[in-house]
């Protein structure tokens, strides 16, 4: 296997999502850290290159001079890929930058600020032939491609409707104000987007039903609330949802539902059974029906194997033992690696290896956020996506 060289652009001391990318793009031992721009304070990204044993030479003061480095360095000792871990308002010049360097790029969601910066960053991405993956972790869970797969062959019959929430109670009070480095830049405009709780976690949401349903939404009627005083933005959000194929639904997210934590859960029903997924007991994948008891798909066995290839792709270690979190987005990168290093082999990647989000998946979910805003807006009227 072809050990792939990785940037990363954030993930400074006390962030949040980049020390969860370095702890998962090694936990196969495909991938090693070999640069970055860690902060975007230069000093502290030499203090954070160091704290993690990175090459001085290859920490960088900021992102535009680790492009210009590691282009003057020989091919085959450059990064194969750089991980953008910053927040949202960085994503589209850094993402761009790297993609006209020919460099390929994991990025994290929501992919941009906005629509149109999405569908430029599509271009850019389709004409710099280089891969591009999004970190929509929650699609990366073995349950959730067993769902997937269950569905695809059928088993639920035709979908009708799909229920799916993202409550979280975290930002619940002022904590913003406090200086809290996480809340400060998701309750800003400038750095977070159109959105508050519906570009960082409902976006999560929508992806998820997407992703196991196959479906797309076409069309939303949501209630955007801001309940913190003073928020800018909305921190709490109910969304009924229009699917293709007829299907309809209800997604809701929060962080001010006071007492949850990352709640995040599905419900699918079809015409003959029904599905539920819960991300906080992510091991398990329920499926009901009106003729027989619930049935609970255990991660880990046998029969999860047979029925879906993608799930057992997707498992590390035996049933019982549980994998959660920092798995989901190790699958999401070994899938990325593995289509970057079937480029590489100048070979077609298999479709288990391409099964990872990307460039389509983000401008999905710029367009899931500006029709739910707008919506909103309007006076809580039906948007098309
Ligand atoms: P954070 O505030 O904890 O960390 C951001 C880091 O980026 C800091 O170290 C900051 O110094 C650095 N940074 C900012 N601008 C930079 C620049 N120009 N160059 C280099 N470094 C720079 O933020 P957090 O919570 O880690 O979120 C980062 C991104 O990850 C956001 O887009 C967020 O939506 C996403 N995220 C995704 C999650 C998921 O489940 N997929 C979970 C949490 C966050």
């Amino acid at each position: 296997m072809q050990i792939l060289k990785m940037g990363q652009v954030g993930g400074g001391i006390g962030a949040f999502i980049g020390e969860v990318h370095r702890k998962a793009a090694r936990m196969d031992g495909g991938i090693r850290l070999t640069a970055g721009a860690f902060d975007v304070n230069p000093q502290n990204s030499l203090k954070q290159g160091k704290i993690l044993g990175v090459d001085k030479k290859r920490v960088y003061k900021t992102y535009t001079e680790m492009i210009e480095k590691e282009l003057a360095l020989p091919v085959e000792e450059r990064i194969d890929f750089v991980a953008v871990c910053t927040p949202n308002h960085t994503h589209f010049p850094i993402a761009k930058a790297f993609l006209e360097a020919g460099f390929n790029v994991m990025c994290e969601k929501p992919m941009t600020l906005t629509v149109e910066e999405a569908e430029e960053l599509k271009i850019i991405s389709k004409a710099s032939k280089k891969i591009f993956g999004l970190m929509h972790n929650y699609t990366a869970y073995p349950m959730v491609k067993l769902a997937k797969d269950m569905i695809k062959q059928g088993d639920l019959g035709k979908i009708r409707k799909i229920v799916v929430q993202y409550p979280q109670g975290w930002l619940y009070q002022n904590i913003e104000k406090t200086g809290q480095m996480q809340a400060s830049w998701r309750t800003d405009p400038k750095t977070s987007g159109a959105a508050g709780c519906m570009g960082d976690i409902g976006t999560h949401a929508a992806n998820l039903a997407e992703y196991i349903t196959g479906l797309k939404m076409t069309q939303v009627l949501s209630d955007l609330t801001a309940f913190v005083k003073g928020r800018k933005l909305d921190d709490d959000g109910n969304v009924l949802l229009r699917f293709t194929k007829g299907a309809k639904g209800i997604l809701h997210a929060s962080q001010i539902s006071v007492g949850e934590e990352n709640n995040l859960a599905i419900w699918i029903y079809g015409e003959e059974k029904g599905i539920h997924w819960h991300q906080e007991h992510p091991n398990y994948l329920h499926v009901i029906s009106q003729t027989a008891p619930e049935q609970i798909w255990k991660r880990g066995n046998p029969y999860v194997a047979e029925k879906s290839e993608a799930a057992a792709r997707c498992t590390r270690i035996p049933n019982g033992h549980p994998e959660a979190f920092l798995e989901a987005f190790a699958n999401n990168y070994c899938n990325f690696a593995d289509t970057i290093r079937a480029k590489n082999e100048r070979r077609k990647a298999t479709d288990l290896e391409k099964d990872f989000p990307g460039i389509e998946a983000g401008v999905r979910g710029m367009k899931f956020i500006r029709a739910v805003v707008d919506s909103s807006k309007n006076g809580n009227v039906w948007t098309k996506i």
